[in-house]
């Protein structure tokens, strides 16, 4: 535990608006006699609104994705959107997966992987759907590859390659796993820019993104609310507001005082401040 705690930045929950996603009273259990992985989790989402996710590894991050997007039946309570109940994936809805191993088609081609989504819209043409391809692969670095197969891509190029769908797709909602766990730190900027831009883009739209990410920094710098899990069994610790000014970049918005005070707080909230002890005979 720190000395002096940092002071609280503005705490918040979604305003009382009709919120595009409500998580209520969100319980899982694998198994009937295993452990409570979330017990009682509850947050609102707003249309167009970044949020981001953070908490402790294995606290259950994963977990609340999968049932937020329908791909995983919660034990008890409910995920609404829209103000219905999800209980199978629904079409408005994309999920970038943590496990970029299972993300994408192995027996289909980098610009095929990404065209999927699309393929199902009778109704946009063609050439929109090539552009689109185009310029999704375009931002995450990949012109060039469109006809590799996953398989012949390094771990970082395919999680490369599962956003850059999420992008072409624009989906309502875009749910992101740790999206930018396994490409290098200069890499992870470009890609935090390049969402920032599509989210910029799509929001007027009302696209809302929810991002999990254990990169505390990374939730500050994308996100306009950012949602602290507890250790497991996790339930929502604390509800931030991130007040920085748009558009933000790299190096300002790192170095704004409010980006420093969130971050010293986060890191009191997470028990992450660590004292350490000086070593003898050194000068700090
Ligand atoms: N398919 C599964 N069957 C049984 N238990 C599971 C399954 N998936 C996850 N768990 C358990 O649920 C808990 C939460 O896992 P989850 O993957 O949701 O955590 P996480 O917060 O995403 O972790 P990380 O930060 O490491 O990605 C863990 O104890 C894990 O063992
Ligand atoms: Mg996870």
């Amino acid at each position: 535990m720190s000395t002096h705690m940092a002071t609280a930045p503005e705490q918040g929950s979604a305003s009382s608006g009709d919120p595009i996603l409500e998580v209520r009273e969100l319980r899982k259990r694998y198994r009937a006699d295993g452990p409570l992985v979330c017990d009682g989790l509850g947050f609102r989402v707003e249309r167009g609104e970044f949020v981001a996710i953070i908490g402790p590894s294995g606290c259950g991050k994963s977990t609340l994705l999968r049932m937020m997007s329908g791909l995983l039946a919660p034990t008890s309570g409910t995920v609404a959107l829209d103000g219905r109940t999800i209980s199978k994936p629904p079409p408005e809805m994309a999920l970038v997966f943590q496990d970029y191993t299972r993300s994408l088609y192995p027996w289909l081609t980098v610009e095929k992987n990404v065209r999927f989504p699309l393929a199902g819209d009778k109704k946009m043409p063609a050439a929109e759907k090539s552009r689109r391809v185009a310029e999704a692969l375009a931002s995450v670095g990949l012109t060039g590859f469109e006809g590799y197969y996953p398989g012949a891509l390094s771990g970082g190029m395919q999680q490369r390659v599962a956003i850059a769908r999420a992008m072409a797709f624009q989906p309502q909602i875009l749910l992101l796993d740790e999206p930018f766990a396994s490409v290098d730190a200069l890499t992870k900027e470009g890609l935090e820019d390049t969402l920032l831009d599509v989210r910029d883009r799509l929001r007027d739209a009302g696209n809302t993104m929810l991002m999990v990410t254990h990169d505390i920094d990374e939730a500050i710098y994308l996100a306009d609310r950012i949602v602290i899990l507890s250790k497991p069994p996790c339930v929502v610790a604390e509800e931030l507001q991130v007040r920085l000014p748009q558009p933000r970049t790299q190096v300002e918005t790192r170095s704004d005082p409010e980006f420093l005070r969130i971050r010293a707080y986060i890191h009191d909230v997470m028990g992450l401040t660590h004292q350490r002890q000086a070593v003898p005979g050194q000068q700090n």
